[in-house]
């Protein structure tokens, strides 16, 4: 995976269902965020047999002019004949072919969603990101029908916490050491009703400011 050394946001970044090839570059940003880390096959039990579950990556997607290849347009013809004919040759960069910069998931139960995991690479954090991927699972949920989006975080996660709280999500609750590698406790948050005018409105509100710092396109 090539590192991320800018500290600009990179262009051309997606938001997509994530799909099993995803999972090499979804688990090295997983072990660096989280010290309970998901193995490789509860990834693939989810994807591929949990009806209930909806995970979605971020990705950058490289360059046109970096896939193998693209140095070879033929010189003849009309532009869109010689792209047909680039892409032909060439087809689009597939799955593996993109890196993924962050991801989350969702587990869509009857009228409540249960926001899973959120985790960005940690080169990328503080830049409008997760928000971006948190308005996408929103996004998920309300098309599904969810009423509430409820969710689990450390105690100690203060910056996942802002996030959610930014969003109108506060705290309902306490899991005595639910995380058990360190016995820490976690904080319950829910949203607000995820259809009402509130809740809409300053996602509306968040939507266009993320729009503008991050410009990230959610392909469904
Ligand atoms: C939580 C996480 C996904 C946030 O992603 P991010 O891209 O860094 O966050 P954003 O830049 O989109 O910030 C969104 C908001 O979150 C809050 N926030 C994010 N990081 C913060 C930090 N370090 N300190 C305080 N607030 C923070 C702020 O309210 C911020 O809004 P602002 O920019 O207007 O201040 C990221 O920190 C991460 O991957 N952490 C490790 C995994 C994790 O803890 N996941 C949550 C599990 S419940």
């Amino acid at each position: 995976m090539s590192r991320v050394t800018s500290r600009d946001i990179p262009d051309k970044l997606v938001i997509e269902p994530m799909r099993e090839g995803d999972i090499p570059q979804v688990l090295e940003i997983e072990r660096e965020a989280f010290s309970a880390a998901w193995s490789e096959g509860a990834y693939r039990r989810e994807l591929r047999w949990n009806r209930l579950a909806r995970y979605l990556v971020l990705k950058e997607k490289p360059d046109v002019a970096q896939v193998s290849g693209a140095g070879d347009v033929p010189r003849n013809g009309g532009l869109g004949a010689r792209l047909f004919s680039f892409l032909k040759r060439n087809p689009p960069a597939t799955t593996s072919n993109n890196l993924v910069r962050g991801y989350t998931g969702q587990w869509l139960m009857v009228d409540e969603s249960h926001l899973l995991t959120i985790a960005l690479h940690h080169e990328l954090r503080r830049r409008g990101l997760g928000e971006a991927l948190l308005i996408a699972a929103i996004d998920q949920a309300v098309e599904a029908g969810a009423r509430i989006m409820t969710l689990e975080v450390r105690v100690s996660n203060l910056a996942a916490q802002a996030m959610y709280e930014k969003f109108g999500f506060w705290r309902v609750g306490l899991r005595p050491k639910y995380y058990t590698d360190n016995d820490e406790d976690a904080v319950i948050m829910t949203s607000d009703i995820l259809a009402s005018a509130s809740f809409q409105s300053r996602l509306q509100r968040l939507k266009e400011e993320s729009q503008k710092k991050v410009g990230v396109l959610w392909s469904r």
